[in-house]
């Protein structure tokens, strides 16, 4: 092995379809010893059981005292929208094209694209964000700048370069054709390069003609294994908007199902406003949601519905969907998933919030055979948090009787404060004390 790191551990187990399944499936280990090596997670024990494996009494990492879960995996967000985070006062339609389009201009410039992207993976990082499905910009040189940067840490990253050819100014859109040619060019480039893969990303149905939407589906059939990134019945004039502009459609999902976009590792965000028949489309046809409370809550979206997503079997993620959320960290969007859940009487315990952000997000994504939980095997991506980074964290911690209160307590009062170290590929890859990890 590598490393072994003692400390407390936990996860979840098995990917599962019930918030009961979840608990069942929740693993903690108040004192482990982790062995890593070769990137991945050799094995997880008790320090009584472990300690006999060191290869000297002295050769593990101390981080007793520290909570070490799963990578966070955040199935939604745009990274060049981290420069108009909290743009005041409109709602999603308006936000477009007052504060998103203009700031999305600048990113056919590579060196502002590779700037941007630094700055961003270091937001992941040091919220304990080690796996993202992002959006780029409608330029290729966004995504170009963003997979190089990954690339370097090494990272399980996947995005895609914005697909629009209507609605939106002309600086920002192309027609069908170059959109096709462009993103299969960035796909024989990028995608499964190391560990990244790429996201056909249509932005949505109203920036999208049927000859679009049609190369959408071209490149889907000649790259099956990659992604499908867009958004959602998001807005009620969102949606309305849709039904002018689609009237041949049933519903919202309608239009992007004729298409052949949905199915397995198809990502559609917010997903708020569904009708059932959209529901169990989605479900049929086994794509996945991106849950984004802090989005919701910031454009005034709505309410995404929890309890309904579970009956109807859609495999979910959270999304920060920074720049329209308003954190990139992921304690701090669970909180607030926690309020949605109770504005509709819905009870979002620890083990389930930390399910979607971990396994429940890696399943979402089609990456559950790779990462999400401490399982043998699994490449190792985790973050080691600080249980208690404030005096009212420890007032509050000091009472807490179990770890299930100690990370619902995380999700209500936690922030980056809280991540401690980021470790992606069985390596250090973020640390906020400088920590020395001995090699
Ligand atoms: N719908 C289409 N584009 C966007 C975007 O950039 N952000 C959000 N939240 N919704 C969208
Ligand atoms: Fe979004």
């Amino acid at each position: 092995y590598r490393y072994a790191l003692r400390g407390r551990f936990f996860d979840i187990a098995a990917t599962a379809d019930s918030p009961e399944e979840i608990a069942r499936q929740a693993r903690y280990v108040d004192d482990g010893l982790m062995f890593i090596a070769e990137g991945r997670i050799a094995a997880l024990m008790s320090w009584e059981e472990g300690q006999s494996l060191l290869k000297q009494p002295d050769d593990w990492v101390d981080l007793r005292g520290k909570l070490i879960v799963p990578g966070f995996v955040d199935t939604h967000l745009h990274y060049p929208q981290t420069e108009m985070i909290g743009a005041f006062g409109e709602q999603l339609l308006e936000w477009l094209t007052t504060y998103t389009f203009p700031v999305e201009s600048q990113y056919g410039n590579a060196g502002h694209a590779a700037q941007m992207s630094a700055f961003f993976l270091n937001q992941l990082l040091s919220n304990g964000t080690t796996t993202a499905l992002v959006f780029g910009t409608v330029h290729p040189e966004s995504v170009d700048a963003l997979f190089a940067a990954a690339a370097q840490q090494n990272m399980r990253l996947i995005a895609g370069k914005v697909m629009m050819d209507r609605n939106a100014p002309d600086y920002l859109t192309e027609t069908a054709e170059q959109s096709y040619q462009q993103t299969r060019e960035l796909i024989l480039r990028w995608h499964n390069h190391q560990r990244l893969g790429y996201a056909i990303t249509p932005r949505f149905a109203p920036t999208s003609t049927p000859a679009l939407l049609e190369a959408v589906q071209r490149l889907r059939e000649a790259f099956p294994d990659t992604w499908l990134h867009t958004h959602l019945s998001e807005n009620p004039q969102e949606i309305a908007w849709v039904k002018s502009l689609w009237p041949e459609h049933e519903n919202y999902l309608d239009v992007y199902h004729h298409y052949g976009l949905t199915g397995k590792r198809s990502v559609f965000a917010h997903a708020i406003h569904l009708q059932d028949a959209e529901w169990n489309c989605l479900h049929d046809s086994d794509s996945a949601v991106a849950f984004c409370p802090t989005s919701n809550l910031f454009l005034g979206s709505g309410l995404f519905r929890l309890q309904t997503c579970w009956q109807k079997k859609v495999k979910m993620g959270i999304g920060t969907d920074v720049g329209a959320g308003t954190t990139f960290n992921m304690l701090r969007t669970l909180g607030e998933a926690y309020k949605i859940g109770q504005l509709q009487s819905y009870k979002l315990c620890a083990s389930e919030a930390f399910y979607h952000a971990t396994l429940g997000g890696a399943r979402a994504l089609c990456l559950d055979e790779h990462i999400g939980n401490f399982s043998v095997g699994k490449e190792a991506d985790f973050v080691v948090l600080d249980p208690a980074v404030s005096p009212l964290q420890q007032l509050r911690s000091a009472r807490c009787k179990d770890i299930y209160e100690q990370l619902f307590m995380l999700m209500t009062l936690g922030d980056d404060r809280n991540i401690a170290q980021t470790w992606i590929n069985g390596e250090c890859a973020w640390n906020r004390d400088g920590l020395e990890v001995a090699a």
